[in-house]
Protein backbone atom coordinates (compact mmCIF):
# COMPACT_ATOMS: atom_id res chain seq x y z
CA UNK A 1 0.00 0.00 0.00
CA UNK A 2 1.15 3.39 -0.99
CA UNK A 3 0.67 6.01 2.46
CA UNK A 4 -0.72 9.38 1.56
CA UNK A 5 0.84 11.68 4.42
CA UNK A 6 0.27 15.19 5.07
CA UNK A 7 3.19 16.87 6.31
CA UNK A 8 2.91 20.43 7.74
CA UNK A 9 4.06 23.02 10.63
CA UNK A 10 2.03 24.89 12.32
CA UNK A 11 1.27 27.24 15.40
CA UNK A 12 -0.87 26.70 18.34
CA UNK A 13 -3.33 28.90 16.70
CA UNK A 14 -3.69 26.74 12.89
CA UNK A 15 -1.87 29.27 11.37
CA UNK A 16 0.60 27.69 8.75
CA UNK A 17 1.09 31.39 6.42
CA UNK A 18 1.53 34.72 6.32
CA UNK A 19 2.00 36.71 2.90
CA UNK A 20 2.84 33.67 0.95
CA UNK A 21 5.82 32.78 2.95
CA UNK A 22 6.14 30.94 6.79
CA UNK A 23 5.22 33.06 9.89
CA UNK A 24 8.70 31.68 11.58
CA UNK A 25 12.08 30.07 10.24
CA UNK A 26 13.06 27.00 12.33
CA UNK A 27 16.26 25.19 10.52
CA UNK A 28 15.79 22.26 12.63
CA UNK A 29 12.13 22.09 11.09
CA UNK A 30 13.46 22.54 7.19
CA UNK A 31 16.02 19.79 8.22
CA UNK A 32 13.12 17.21 9.75
CA UNK A 33 10.97 18.47 6.45
CA UNK A 34 13.71 17.45 3.90
CA UNK A 35 14.71 14.16 6.04
CA UNK A 36 10.70 13.23 5.83
CA UNK A 37 10.00 13.71 2.13
CA UNK A 38 13.17 13.03 0.09
CA UNK A 39 13.03 10.54 -2.29
CA UNK A 40 9.33 10.23 -2.22
CA UNK A 41 6.76 12.68 -4.69
CA UNK A 42 5.43 15.69 -3.03
CA UNK A 43 2.33 17.41 -4.13
CA UNK A 44 1.44 21.29 -3.88
CA UNK A 45 -0.61 23.86 -4.59
CA UNK A 46 0.35 26.29 -7.51
CA UNK A 47 1.10 29.17 -4.65
CA UNK A 48 2.93 26.56 -2.55
CA UNK A 49 5.20 25.66 -6.02
CA UNK A 50 5.70 29.64 -6.44
CA UNK A 51 6.60 30.48 -2.69
CA UNK A 52 9.35 27.73 -2.97
CA UNK A 53 10.31 29.26 -6.25
CA UNK A 54 11.61 26.05 -7.62
CA UNK A 55 11.13 22.52 -7.55
CA UNK A 56 12.56 20.65 -4.52
CA UNK A 57 15.64 18.64 -5.45
CA UNK A 58 15.69 14.97 -5.20
CA UNK A 59 11.49 14.54 -4.97
CA UNK A 60 9.16 14.04 -8.23
CA UNK A 61 7.42 17.38 -7.65
CA UNK A 62 3.70 17.54 -8.59
CA UNK A 63 1.85 21.03 -8.73
CA UNK A 64 -1.82 21.34 -8.52
CA UNK A 65 -3.79 24.17 -10.45
CA UNK A 66 -6.27 25.17 -12.54
CA UNK A 67 -4.81 26.68 -15.17
CA UNK A 68 -4.42 25.13 -17.87
CA UNK A 69 -1.65 26.89 -19.62
CA UNK A 70 0.25 26.93 -16.54
CA UNK A 71 4.16 24.60 -17.00
CA UNK A 72 7.16 24.17 -15.74
CA UNK A 73 10.23 22.05 -16.47
CA UNK A 74 10.53 20.77 -13.19
CA UNK A 75 7.27 19.84 -12.26
CA UNK A 76 4.44 17.62 -13.27
CA UNK A 77 1.29 20.12 -13.82
CA UNK A 78 -2.71 18.46 -12.58
CA UNK A 79 -5.27 19.79 -12.61
CA UNK A 80 -7.19 18.80 -9.69
CA UNK A 81 -6.00 16.39 -6.42
CA UNK A 82 -7.22 12.96 -7.95
CA UNK A 83 -4.94 13.03 -10.59
CA UNK A 84 -2.08 14.27 -8.11
CA UNK A 85 -2.47 11.49 -5.96
CA UNK A 86 -2.67 9.07 -8.93
CA UNK A 87 0.82 10.51 -10.96
CA UNK A 88 2.09 10.98 -7.10
CA UNK A 89 1.07 7.20 -6.42
CA UNK A 90 2.34 5.84 -9.82
CA UNK A 91 5.66 7.70 -9.45
CA UNK A 92 6.07 5.99 -6.10
CA UNK A 93 4.95 2.51 -7.48
CA UNK A 94 7.77 2.74 -10.40
CA UNK A 95 10.29 3.90 -7.99
CA UNK A 96 9.61 1.26 -5.08
CA UNK A 97 8.49 3.58 -2.57
CA UNK A 98 5.35 3.51 -0.10
CA UNK A 99 4.80 7.23 1.08
CA UNK A 100 3.76 10.23 -0.73
CA UNK A 101 3.61 14.02 0.60
CA UNK A 102 1.37 16.39 0.43
CA UNK A 103 3.15 18.96 1.44
CA UNK A 104 0.35 22.33 1.43
CA UNK A 105 -0.43 25.18 1.62
CA UNK A 106 -3.74 25.40 3.01
CA UNK A 107 -6.51 24.98 0.13
CA UNK A 108 -4.40 21.96 -0.79
CA UNK A 109 -4.52 20.69 2.56
CA UNK A 110 -8.06 20.96 2.67
CA UNK A 111 -9.21 18.87 -0.05
CA UNK A 112 -6.24 16.50 0.89
CA UNK A 113 -7.17 15.39 4.60
CA UNK A 114 -9.58 13.13 3.92
CA UNK A 115 -7.41 10.98 1.79
CA UNK A 116 -4.67 11.07 4.27
CA UNK A 117 -3.43 7.44 6.29
CA UNK A 118 -0.71 9.43 8.19
CA UNK A 119 -0.02 13.52 9.36
CA UNK A 120 3.40 14.63 10.02
CA UNK A 121 2.92 18.14 12.01
CA UNK A 122 5.47 20.18 13.51
CA UNK A 123 3.87 22.09 16.26
CA UNK A 124 5.28 25.59 17.23
CA UNK A 125 4.28 26.96 20.21
CA UNK A 126 2.55 30.19 20.57
CA UNK A 127 -0.27 32.15 18.36
CA UNK A 128 1.32 33.29 15.35
CA UNK A 129 -0.66 36.03 12.90
CA UNK A 130 -1.29 33.86 9.70
CA UNK A 131 -4.03 34.15 6.77
CA UNK A 132 -3.45 30.20 5.94
CA UNK A 133 -4.93 28.29 8.46
CA UNK A 134 -4.40 24.12 8.79
CA UNK A 135 -8.38 22.43 8.96
CA UNK A 136 -9.39 21.33 12.11
CA UNK A 137 -8.72 17.60 12.49
CA UNK A 138 -12.52 15.60 12.71
CA UNK A 139 -12.34 14.38 16.53
CA UNK A 140 -11.99 10.55 17.05
CA UNK A 141 -10.31 9.91 13.70
CA UNK A 142 -6.28 10.35 14.42
CA UNK A 143 -4.24 9.15 17.23
CA UNK A 144 -0.31 10.63 18.04
CA UNK A 145 2.10 7.66 17.46
CA UNK A 146 5.29 9.48 18.31
CA UNK A 147 6.24 13.01 19.51
CA UNK A 148 9.73 14.62 19.69
CA UNK A 149 10.07 18.00 21.49
CA UNK A 150 12.44 20.61 21.17
CA UNK A 151 13.15 23.97 23.19
CA UNK A 152 13.36 27.16 21.03
CA UNK A 153 16.28 27.50 18.76
CA UNK A 154 17.27 30.82 19.43
CA UNK A 155 15.86 33.35 22.42
CA UNK A 156 13.20 34.95 20.91
CA UNK A 157 12.61 31.69 18.90
CA UNK A 158 9.55 29.14 19.48
CA UNK A 159 9.86 25.85 21.01
CA UNK A 160 8.33 23.00 18.57
CA UNK A 161 7.90 19.33 18.72
CA UNK A 162 7.73 16.86 15.62
CA UNK A 163 4.63 14.72 16.25
CA UNK A 164 3.15 12.15 13.77
CA UNK A 165 -0.28 10.88 13.86
CA UNK A 166 -1.68 7.81 12.17
CA UNK A 167 -5.38 7.60 10.82
CA UNK A 168 -7.61 5.37 13.44
CA UNK A 169 -8.99 2.32 11.49
N1 LIG B 1 3.59 25.83 7.33
C1 LIG B 1 3.62 24.92 6.37
O1 LIG B 1 3.93 23.75 6.60
C2 LIG B 1 3.25 25.32 4.97
C3 LIG B 1 3.34 24.40 3.92
C4 LIG B 1 2.97 24.82 2.63
C5 LIG B 1 2.52 26.11 2.43
N2 LIG B 1 2.44 26.96 3.50
C6 LIG B 1 1.92 28.33 3.32
O2 LIG B 1 0.59 28.25 2.83
C7 LIG B 1 0.33 29.42 2.05
C8 LIG B 1 -0.20 29.00 0.69
O3 LIG B 1 -1.44 28.30 0.86
P1 LIG B 1 -2.70 28.64 -0.07
O4 LIG B 1 -3.88 27.93 0.48
O5 LIG B 1 -2.78 30.12 -0.22
O6 LIG B 1 -2.25 28.08 -1.50
P2 LIG B 1 -1.90 26.60 -2.06
O7 LIG B 1 -2.80 25.59 -1.40
O8 LIG B 1 -0.44 26.38 -2.01
O9 LIG B 1 -2.27 26.78 -3.59
C9 LIG B 1 -3.58 27.14 -3.96
C10 LIG B 1 -3.70 26.99 -5.44
O10 LIG B 1 -3.71 25.61 -5.78
C11 LIG B 1 -4.56 25.41 -6.90
N3 LIG B 1 -5.67 24.53 -6.51
C12 LIG B 1 -6.22 24.37 -5.29
N4 LIG B 1 -7.19 23.44 -5.33
C13 LIG B 1 -7.26 23.00 -6.60
C14 LIG B 1 -8.05 22.03 -7.25
N5 LIG B 1 -8.99 21.30 -6.60
N6 LIG B 1 -7.85 21.83 -8.57
C15 LIG B 1 -6.91 22.53 -9.25
N7 LIG B 1 -6.11 23.46 -8.67
C16 LIG B 1 -6.28 23.69 -7.35
C17 LIG B 1 -5.03 26.78 -7.34
O11 LIG B 1 -4.04 27.23 -8.24
P3 LIG B 1 -4.35 28.30 -9.42
O12 LIG B 1 -4.71 29.58 -8.70
O13 LIG B 1 -3.08 28.35 -10.19
O14 LIG B 1 -5.50 27.70 -10.19
C18 LIG B 1 -4.98 27.56 -6.04
O15 LIG B 1 -4.91 28.95 -6.19
C19 LIG B 1 1.64 30.18 1.96
O16 LIG B 1 1.66 31.19 2.98
C20 LIG B 1 2.69 29.13 2.29
O17 LIG B 1 3.87 29.66 2.81
C21 LIG B 1 2.80 26.60 4.75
Amino acid sequence: MIRVSLIVAMAGNRAIGLDGGMPWHISADLKYFKRVTMGAPVIMGRKTYEAIGAALPGRANIVVTRNEAFERADADVVHDLEAALRKARAIAEIEGGDEVFVIGGAEIYAQALAAADRLYVTEIDGTFPGDAFFPDLPAGQWREVSREDHPPESEEGPAFSFVVLARMR
